[in-house]
């Protein structure tokens, strides 16, 4: 296995102690400044469900013990137990049309009225007609569908589909994504967050540096020579029977958009190795970079491509693999066999989702709002001194703080997020340098420049 870039830690950090600089995914339970906030921000109501939850859920790092609790969501904004009301630029990227957009609500209404789920061996009208306009939207390249609930689950397909249809057991992926919390997704993903002190993972899964702009580990600096696409090439030559090339387009938590180069390079790789292209667009696709697939600003395409979150609508768990025609070749083994898997729920909040984000031009919303906020940002929050870069695609927006030194930059990050939290704003801090900032693609202009005012406050706030 290729050299892992940062050692996992074999046990959890200390309470009280700032988030690793390792750990990709920000987490508010490693926070100094959590039992401060909570006891500041909220009334007893909401402590006692705070307090309630942590005794009956299994307690896990980034998320529970939980921050806060919520009564309603809606279009950008959520409201909280206490009733104060926060933007939502976390949404865990599944709010692509915002939330309860009434459309989607209407769509779910109907199709639980009359079909609420589909026993396997049945199809239905609304997962058919799924299949057909997701097909449609890659131009009928990508014909073959399987649904899933839950992005993890798809990816567990994908990488199935590809062992079967190759013959072959590896996969190469990057050191720094995430492609899901299951086992086998763990083992493709680079993540030492999930990774870490879990036992033996999936063998035959090789890692290579991604192609981050941002923090290139492999020297290129300011003169990019794509050593990074050298060396998925050098490993696809060295193993000869690599089955799948796993790669988020654009790197979602610490938003890194690779030149178009290096998907040249890399899928005349795969071409020449007989190893397939898998595209993990689960947090990225439906509008949420400017255009309906991440892929689509690069001028190339995958074998497969697998989609997640927002596909419900942000309202129904539902997840899709989009693959070749000619990988229909599995039909005797069981590459998804889940429960909910030709669910009209989901089907029909998808199909009412896909209408919303074409009805409202909401890739074309994405990419005009996305451009004109990354230079607000810039012109908020330059003056500064702490911002290393504003950098983008669509509404998909990362700011990097610099303080210094890596520990400082960390500590700067989570006394923006928490003075963020309480202004009332949401968002997430990823490998302790990157704000990541995904409205829904229906915020309103106005809530885009409170948010850019919130956060230009933290920042000098927390540079005093
Ligand atoms: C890039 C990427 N792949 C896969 C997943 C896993 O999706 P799910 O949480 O639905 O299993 C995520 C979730 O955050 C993701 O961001």
């Amino acid at each position: 296995m290729s050299r892992e870039p940062h050692a996992p830690h074999e046990s959890a950090l200390p309470p009280g102690s700032i988030p690793a600089p390792d750990a990709s995914e920000g987490d508010v339970n490693l926070s100094p400044r959590r039992g401060e906030y909570l006891a500041r921000a909220h009334g007893p109501d909401t402590l006692a469900l705070l307090q309630r939850d942590a005794r009956v859920y299994l307690h896990q790092s980034l998320s529970t013990p939980c921050l806060n609790a919520l009564a309603s969501a809606r279009g950008s904004v959520l409201t909280d137990l206490g009733g104060r009301e926060i933007l939502d630029f976390h949404g865990n990227s599944a709010h692509q049309v915002g939330h309860a957009h009434p459309r989607v609500v209407e769509a779910v209404t109907r199709q639980l009225a009359s079909l609420p789920f589909c026993p396997r061996r049945y199809t239905n009208e609304p997962a058919v007609r799924l299949a057909e306009r997701l097909g449609g939207l890659t131009g009928g390249r990508l014909p073959r569908v399987l649904l899933a609930p839950g992005g993890a689950a798809a990816m567990g397909i994908a990488l199935k589909l590809a062992r079967v249809a190759t013959g072959r057991f590896k996969f190469l992926s990057t050191w720094g994504s995430f492609h899901g919390a299951s086992l086998d997704t763990i083992s493709i993903g680079g993540e030492a967050v999930f990774r870490r002190g879990i036992g033996p993972l999936l063998p035959g899964c090789e890692h290579a540096q991604p192609c981050a702009p941002s923090s290139c580990a492999l020297g290129c600096g300011g003169r990019c020579s794509l050593a990074c696409a050298g060396e998925v090439e050098d490993i696809l030559e060295r193993e000869g029977d690599v089955a799948a090339l796993i790669l988020e387009p654009v790197r979602c938590t610490t938003v890194e958009v690779p030149p178009p180069d290096y998907f040249r390079r890399i899928r005349d790789a795969c071409d020449r190795h007989g190893t397939l292209l898998i595209f993990d667009e689960i947090p990225t696709a439906l509008g949420r970079t400017g255009r309906m697939f991440s892929f689509e600003h690069f001028g190339v395409e995958p074998d497969i491509l697998v989609l997640g979150k927002g596909l419900g609508g942000g309202i129904v768990p539902q997840a899709a693999v989009l693959a070749r025609d000619d990988l229909n070749t599995a039909a005797s083994t069981s590459l998804g066999h889940y429960t909910h898997e030709k669910s009209p729920l989901g089907a029909a909040a998808a199909l009412a989702t896909l209408d919303v984000i074409r009805d409202e031009g909401l890739c074309a919303r994405a990419e005009r709002l996305g451009h004109a906020w990354r230079a607000r940002l810039r012109g908020l929050i330059g003056p500064s001194g702490l911002l290393r870069e504003v950098r983008g695609l669509g509404l998909l927006v990362g700011v990097e703080l610099t303080a210094g030194h890596a520990a400082a930059t960390a500590d700067l990050c989570d006394r923006v997020l928490y003075g963020a939290l309480e202004r009332g704003l949401s968002f997430k801090v990823s490998d302790g340098r990157v704000l990541t900032l995904t409205p829904a693609l229906t915020v309103g202009e106005d809530e885009l420049e409170r948010a850019a005012g919130i956060l230009a406050e933290c920042i000098t706030r927390a540079k005093k």
